[in-house]
């Protein structure tokens, strides 16, 4: 008798091996699209993210636009501007006096703590660095797996207690971006910086607002959900921003950086701050 089977035979398929020849990991998978372009484009992006921040953070200079140019903006890699070393204009009171070095890497530990502990860039940098795995069905570059229940990685665990820092910072950056209407010595106006910054305090919410602590803090750990209705609205609110993490995480990361850049270059003179006032 003749099965199906035997009519057409499975044809032999032959793992794709990377890096393993080049005495680099070897990841086996049988997967034949380009699954590598995400991990590739997620080195990329979080490496020039880091490479800008790092720059950005210890350069220490054109972070704050002022009276001078009739504008009141200031980088969210500086705010909220508290030490000593602040200029001029960008701090409400000195209040860290021996701070003496950047302000700015003083204030990044609470957003880069939140950023690295998220538990969707989690994933995408274990998966992109650690190749641990790369993709869906595309084998572990490591032989051992031991998970987050040990240190360093048991860390990651305070995600939580960022996330509260990360609602401060997100307030403080709102505050900011409405300031920044404000045009010293002329009067009330709005500009590119003032769009920029508001833009930049959106996105952040929405990164905030999507987290996964945030919809557990909100709506998880509740039995029935007709007992807490408050918390059940708040919680059916937040799901489809949840659902949608990925991307405010990567939209967030990347107005960040740029909301810095557009500041440095109003506050170096290399551009100017186009907006009218009433
Ligand atoms: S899970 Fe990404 S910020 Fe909380």
């Amino acid at each position: 008798m003749t099965t199906l089977e035997d009519a057409t035979p499975t044809p032999a398929v032959t793992p794709v091996v990377l890096g393993g020849a080049r005495g680099g990991p070897s990841v086996p998978t049988l997967r034949k699209d380009r699954w590598w372009i995400q991990p590739v484009v997620t080195v990329a992006v979080l490496t020039a993210f880091v490479g800008y921040a790092s720059w950005a953070a210890f350069v220490n200079k054109d972070y704050y636009v002022g009276t001078s140019l009739h504008r009141d903006l200031i980088s969210p890699f500086y705010s909220p501007c508290l030490t000593g070393s602040c200029v001029p204009g960008s701090h409400p009171g000195t209040v860290i006096t021996w701070w003496t070095i950047s302000p700015a890497l003083l204030i990044l530990i609470f957003p880069l703590g939140f950023r690295m502990t998220c538990y969707y860039y989690r994933k995408a940098y274990y998966r992109s660095f650690w190749l641990a795995p790369p993709a869906c069905a595309v084998s572990d570059a490591h032989g051992s797996y031991s998970g987050e229940s040990r240190f360093p990685l048991l860390f990651q665990n305070v995600h939580r207690y960022f996330f509260y820092f990360g609602l401060v910072f997100n307030v403080i950056l709102t505050v900011d971006a409405i300031v920044a209407f404000s045009q010293p010595g002329i009067g009330i106006g709005f500009s590119v910086g003032t769009a920029v910054l508001l833009i930049n305090a959106t996105l952040l919410w929405l990164y905030s607002l999507s987290c996964h602590a945030c919809r557990h803090l909100c709506g998880g750990g509740v039995k029935q959900f007709s007992s807490s209705p408050i918390r059940h609205k708040i919680w059916k609110a937040l799901t489809p921003l949840n659902a949608k993490h990925m991307m405010f995480a990567w939209l967030s990361l990347v107005f960040v950086a740029f909301t810095d850049f557009y500041v440095r270059l109003v506050a170096s003179g290399t551009i100017h701050d186009y907006g009218f006032h009433f």
